[in-house]
């Protein structure tokens, strides 16, 4: 078979296709049309199929699959490649492997399962099978690796303002980019590059959305929630993860891949962090202090006692009051 597919045949007409017509379309035989139409029936693909008129997709599978979440694509440029793929260990080293060997900016990857999922600061990932919508972005701006550090805070910006959107919930970002309802964490962000000294190769920015989880293991119940357990609504997964390529377009595109001064003011409005105690930790002490602003750069501004102004770049700050 060549690259388009059977699926993607089907997934763009509402009209019968003929098994001969999709058998020239593609370069094979009719034997081999009908045996991945039996395998696509398989995976939940419901295909009618009418003597002299042909086979016509009437149903998409629930789980995320790539034909349904390109139905609610508006998005050019991220997702313009996109796979969703049955297991894989993590998405982002999926699609890192993936920009070594030059695929487009712009490629998705987004995973029904993953048995390896990473997190921020080494930690592990985890989720059952369906329940979550997990995915990987690449981009390859042309930017100096200093600059990149932009995409965090964007990334997050566009997620929670997505979530908003499309759930009517109070999602809010934890600083720099994990985005939380109440006092609970809902979306984990893992922003990894690859670079040379003085440009940036590709970005690949991972993200985990609790979409169905009904309980989590009980260490981490007190800091983590999903979309589920806060509305009591079961969201259609691949409209979701449509709805977050595309809000990741609009964000990337209308500051031109940095933190502009609207992007600046609308992600210090929704950030949870601010005006909160928080401690984190500088050459070996812990310092305390109160988070009052966000820096042009992405940073956190925090306060301490004596008046001083501190800009925090990395690792873990805890927020009193958020998990
Ligand atoms: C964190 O909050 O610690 C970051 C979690 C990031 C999880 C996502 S799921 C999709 C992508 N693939 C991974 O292995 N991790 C990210």
């Amino acid at each position: 078979m060549n690259n388009q597919t059977i699926l993607d045949i089907l997934t763009q007409t509402s009209e019968y296709v003929s098994g001969q017509s999709l058998a020239a379309q593609l370069g094979v035989t009719r034997q081999a049309v009908w045996k991945e139409i039996r395998a696509l029936r398989a995976r939940g693909y419901v295909i009618e199929s009418v003597t002299n008129r042909g086979y016509r997709l009437t149903v998409l599978p629930e789980y995320l699959n790539a034909a349904a979440v390109r139905r609610s694509l508006t998005a050019k440029i991220i997702g313009c490649e996109l796979e969703v793929l049955e297991s894989v260990g993590s998405t982002n080293d999926y699609l890192k492997a993936r920009g070594a060997n030059g695929c487009k900016s712009g490629t998705v990857a987004a995973a029904r399962e993953q048995v390896s999922g990473k997190g921020r600061l080494g930690r592990t990932w985890q989720s059952s099978k369906d329940e979550n919508v997990m995915f990987s972005v690449l981009i390859r701006p042309q930017i100096a690796p200093p600059d990149a550090a932009a995409v965090t805070p964007l990334t997050g910006l566009a997620v929670c303002k997505a979530l908003r959107r499309f759930t009517g919930l109070d999602c809010r970002i934890k600083w720099p980019n994990d985005v939380i309802i109440g006092s609970k964490k809902v979306v984990g962000i893992l922003t990894e590059m690859s670079a040379e000294f003085d440009a940036v190769e590709y970005v690949v920015t991972g993200i985990g959305v609790n979409v169905d989880v009904q309980a989590f293991p009980e260490e981490i119940a007190q800091k983590a929630t999903s979309l589920w357990l806060e509305s009591g609504v079961h969201y259609d997964k691949n409209k979701l993860l449509a709805a977050l390529l595309n809000q990741l377009e609009e964000e990337f595109l209308r500051n031109n891949l940095e933190l502009s001064a609207n992007a600046l003011e609308e992600y210090t409005a929704l950030c949870a962090s601010l005006g909160r105690t928080v401690c984190f930790s500088r050459g070996g002490s812990t310092v305390t202090g109160k988070a009052t602003g966000i820096s042009k750069g992405g940073e956190l501004l925090v306060t301490l006692e004596n008046g001083e102004v501190l800009a925090v770049n990395s690792g873990e700050v805890t927020a009193q009051g958020i998990y």
